[in-house]
């Protein structure tokens, strides 16, 4: 299931970030921020479970109407079963949306090989965009205005 963030989720999230980003992970304070800037559009991906009513989150997106992906983690031991793939899509289906693009670290080969995976191509490069590494821009264009 996917469903909007809630502040309940702030500890699991905070987890599954530290685990995906060790060098830059954001900050609880960045999470809330996200939060009320994008409150339909920060999503988290939740497995039910039988010992927990509320299941377990393994996965969020944050993105901008306009299509932006903020950011993309899935927890280390749940990766590659297709809940990135399910929350990436999420964005691809909005109505009306031309394009989905995102920044990925020149070294984060596993990411890239995702977004190539969903149709996304190199668009451009941003010098230094982390500091001492470059972004790589990744861009899918709607081939009808929405996926
Ligand atoms: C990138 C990320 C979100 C992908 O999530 P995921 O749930 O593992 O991705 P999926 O299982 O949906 O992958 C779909 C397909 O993408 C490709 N893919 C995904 N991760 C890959 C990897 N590490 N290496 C090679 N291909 C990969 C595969 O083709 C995969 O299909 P397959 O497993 O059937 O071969 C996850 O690896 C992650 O959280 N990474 C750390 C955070 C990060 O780098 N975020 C992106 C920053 S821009």
């Amino acid at each position: 299931m996917i469903r909007s963030f809630t502040f309940s989720d702030l500890d699991r999230i905070l987890q599954i970030e530290l685990q995906s980003f060790p060098k830059s992970p954001y900050d609880w304070a960045t999470f809330i921020n996200l939060h009320y800037l994008y409150p339909e559009t920060f999503l988290v991906y939740v497995r039910p479970t039988l010992d927990r009513k509320e299941g377990q989150i393994l996965g969020y997106i944050v993105f901008t109407k306009e299509g932006h992906i903020i950011s993309i983690a899935v927890h280390p031991q749940h990766r590659r079963r297709g809940v990135g793939k399910e929350l990436l899509q999420r964005v691809m289906i909005t109505p009306h949306l031309k394009k989905v693009w995102a920044e990925v670290r020149r070294s984060n080969q596993g990411a890239q090989a995702f977004y190539f995976h969903m149709g996304f191509q190199v668009t451009g490069v941003v010098p230094n965009y982390y500091g001492n590494e470059d972004a790589l821009i990744v861009q899918w264009t709607s081939p009808s205005g929405s996926y």
